[in-house]
Order: C-alpha cells, then structure tokens, then sequence
C-alpha cells in the first residue's frame, strides 16, 4: 500500500483546499506543494483566526510536521519571506520544518510586469491574477529561468541579469526604475537561503522510508495547462498527474487521490462557464458563500455544480473520492440545480467535457433539479446525518458522477467536515 495522498481542486480553483488539506496533515509527516505559486490563496482557521496562504503548503500549523516546496512550484521570494514572516506567530519556521527546493523557479519583477502588460494589451485577456506566474513558466520552458538555488547564489544570480540584459528589450529600464523592488527581491535571496535544499530528493527519500506524504494542489483541473479550458488556464499541471512529474517520485506509491469540489462551482477570471448564474441566485450563492478570491479580493463567478465538468476532473485525476465542500451555503435555497449534460445549438446533446473552449462557450446546460432542506448541517462528523434532501442531493451527485463522495464540507474550520 501507498504513503502519499494527493488533494486537488476538481473545478476551477478555490473549492476549499486550504481546509482540507489542514485536516488532512493531522495524520500526515510532510505536506508539499509542487506547482503553481502565489497565484493561489489557500485559506484556513487557526484557533478561530483566519489565515490565507499563496506558497507556504497548509499543513503549516501542525506542529512537528515538515511542509515542503518542490520543483514544479513557482516562488516569489520577497512575498514567501513575507508569508513565513506572517505565520511565525503560530510557528517557528526552521530549515528543518521547511524545505525550499533549489530547483523551483523564481518569479521576478520582471515576470509579473510582463503578466499584467500582457493582460493590459491583450484582446484577450484571461484574467490572470498578475503575479507573474504565465511568465515565470513561460522562461522555464524556455530554459533562461533563474530556480531558487541559483538566486541565492549572487554569481549566479549576476550571470542570469547579464543573459536578460543581452536578450531581452526593456530589462535594463525596468531595473534601473524599479530598483526598490529589485532591491527586495534581492534581499529575499539572504533571508530564504538558510531553508533551500535538495527538497525533491528529502521528500523521495521519506517516500522510500515509509513517512506519509500529503500533496497540495493549488488552483483546480479545469485550469490545468493540459486538460483545461485552454487557454482560460493557468501555466502548471494542476491535475493530480501533475504530482509525480513536479516531484519526482513513482506512481506506484499512491494511497489516494481526493478532488475537492464545491457544491456549486465558482470561478474567477475569463472563461467559458456553462452553469454560471447571472441571477439573483447567483448573488445569493455569492454572498453567502463569501465568493471574493483569496488572492486579488476579486469577485467570484457562481453557479450550479457542473457534473460534465466534474466527472471529466474525475477522469483525467483518477479520484478515490470527491470532497464535496460548502454544502452549508446550499441550505435554505427552495432547489438546488446539477448540470448533467450540455445542449449545444449544433451540435446537440454533449456529455463528455468538448475540448474546444469555444464550444463550451456555447453550450447551455441541462438541469437535474433536487428539493432543497432547511436543516442546519449536523455536526456528528458523519454523512449519514445530513438532513434527508442533503443526503439525496449527495447520493444524487454521487450517481452522476459515477464517482464516489466521501467526505462533505460544511463551514469554515477544522471540525466542519463530514464522513462517509
Ligand atoms: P482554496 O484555494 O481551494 O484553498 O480555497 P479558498 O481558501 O480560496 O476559498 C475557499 C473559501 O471557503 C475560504 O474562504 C474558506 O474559509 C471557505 N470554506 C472552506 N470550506 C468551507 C465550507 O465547508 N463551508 C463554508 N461555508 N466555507 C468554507
Ligand atoms: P487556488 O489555489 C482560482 C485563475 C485566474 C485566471 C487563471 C490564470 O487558490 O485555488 P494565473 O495568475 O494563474 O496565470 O491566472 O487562473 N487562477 C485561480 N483561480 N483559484 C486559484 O488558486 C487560482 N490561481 C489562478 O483567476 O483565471
Ligand atoms: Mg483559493
């Protein structure tokens, strides 16, 4: 049997993670993110206080575990010495309990000037969150990316400024006017050089001895830059496949894959969005749930759970099970609505998740409607609970999909979690 759970978002970013993956590092020995960057804001309560984390992993507030960034994770230096600045209330971060990978790209403030410049001049905007991370992995695979251990490094770090001076436009100007954020940028380097290692080969290493191994994504599949609505998607593999090529380590060690849906579905940013609700309802959805991103205080996007959207998460992630959170924001609604397939005005019924985004951007969806409950969540910690039209909502879902759901989400913190 496998040692590493994997925990990613099914839809598209925001379903919870944070939360979930806080509860889940209680019986976990490291908690490592390997992709995406600070484009994520994971939120948690510790001891009722709420705590929103882009690159530090949420396993952070347990005592004695390690958090881990791989390679495969995009860092930005001066905001990640500003997170650990932010959790050392609750923590005292030591390079024993965080490992920064030497071989994680650093973003720069020239990758996130070129984000929102291309943001601004585009006729196509997709509504990033402008924090340089498309840029940042765009130079990656170009291969004059600067990684983590070798901005430590000032000879090296002078190496990289001498390549972008040589052949890229413009850089020598955005040094020289933006000194003060280079200046930063460049202090982070001293102040995060005590934690940057070998994190792969640490992480591999616990793998191999048997220590239990929990995987953090960020962002959701439908944002993956393979499978996802492209190009409405972020630049990293945020499927759960995405785990073993960031990391580095064999598949055959998988305990389980869990996807964290909503029980609706947001999304922040361009993009087609089938179910989306531009209604009373919507903003109802919206305001209960307290839909503004984590990250760029941005409104969220809602609407109803899309079951073509999910069941296609589902397969390109392989869950063992669907976590499906925020059921207590549904309370109260006279019904409550699941896409089931799509009607599109050519070509007709479409089950299967279309590869084309314009295609999707026209499809409208076709409803399967449940009785809505008034009953308040229990607090039993069990499924079995849940008021009886919540319960036939999830088994519901559950028949759609043809995927199992094994655990609900019903508020904020630790304890607001329910069990198969
Ligand atoms: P992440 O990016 O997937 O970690 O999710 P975010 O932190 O961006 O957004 C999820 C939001 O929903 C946060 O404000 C959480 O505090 C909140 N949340 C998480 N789970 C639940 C839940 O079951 N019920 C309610 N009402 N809120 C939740
Ligand atoms: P977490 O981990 C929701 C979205 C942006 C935009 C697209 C590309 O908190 O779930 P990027 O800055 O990555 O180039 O933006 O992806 N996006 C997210 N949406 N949650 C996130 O992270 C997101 N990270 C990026 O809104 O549409
Ligand atoms: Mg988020």
């Amino acid at each position: 049997m496998g040692n590493v759970t994997i925990l990613v978002g099914a839809q598209w970013g925001d379903e919870g993670k944070g939360k979930w993956i806080d509860i889940m590092a209680d019986s976990a020995d490291i908690v490592t993110r390997y992709q995406g960057g600070n484009n994520a804001g994971h939120t948690l309560y510790v001891d009722g206080q709420k705590v929103v984390l882009h690159q530090i992993p949420s396993g952070i507030f347990h005592p004695g575990k390690i958090s881990a960034l791989s390679t495969g994770v995009v860092v930005n230096p001066h905001q990640l010495v500003e997170e650990m600045r932010k959790v050392s209330p609750f923590v005292k971060l030591t390079p024993e309990r965080l490992w920064l990978s030497a071989r994680a790209h650093v973003i720069s403030p020239w990758h996130i000037h070129l984000d929102g410049k291309k943001e601004a001049e585009s006729a196509q905007p997709i509504g990033t969150t402008k924090r340089g991370i498309g840029p940042t992995y765009a130079e990656k695979a170009n291969r004059t990316g600067l990684r983590l251990g070798d901005f430590i490094n000032p000879d090296r770090r002078a190496r990289w400024y001498h390549l972008m001076q040589q052949s890229v436009q413009g850089f020598v100007t955005h040094r020289e006017v933006y000194r003060e954020d280079w200046l930063r940028f460049e202090e982070a380097a001293e102040q995060l050089a005590d934690f940057i290692c070998d994190a792969e080969l640490r992480v591999r290493k616990a793998i191999e001895s048997g220590r239990k191994v929990l995987l953090e994504g960020a962002q959701g599949a439908l944002l993956d830059i393979n499978h996802g609505t492209y190009p409405y998607v972020t630049s990293s593999e945020t499927a759960a496949g995405g785990a073993f090529a960031s990391l580095g380590f064999s598949p055959k060690r998988i305990d389980k894959i869990y996807g964290v849906a909503k029980a609706y579905v947001t999304r922040v940013g361009e993009g087609a969005f089938p179910t989306e609700l531009k209604c009373e309802t919507g903003l109802l959805i919206a305001t209960r749930g307290k839909e503004f991103g984590a990250t760029t205080g941005r409104p969220r996007r809602c609407g109803w759970l899309d079951a073509v959207a999910l069941r296609y998460s589902a397969q390109i992630s392989g869950y063992d099970g669907i976590i499906l959170n925020k059921m207590d924001i549904l309370t109260d609604l006279p019904e409550v609505k699941v896409c089931v397939a799509y009607e599109h005005p050519k070509l007709g019924r479409i089950e299967d998740f279309p590869w084309d985004h314009e295609v999707l951007a026209a499809c409208t969806p076709v409803y399967k409607t449940f009785a809505g409950w008034k009953e308040e969540m229990p607090r039993t910690g069990r499924m079995a609970d849940l008021p009886a039209n919540a319960r036939k909502y999830v088994d519901g879902v559950e028949e759609i999909l043809g995927y199992p759901i094994s655990m609900v989400g019903t508020g904020v913190n630790r304890q607001d979690a329910l069990f198969r």
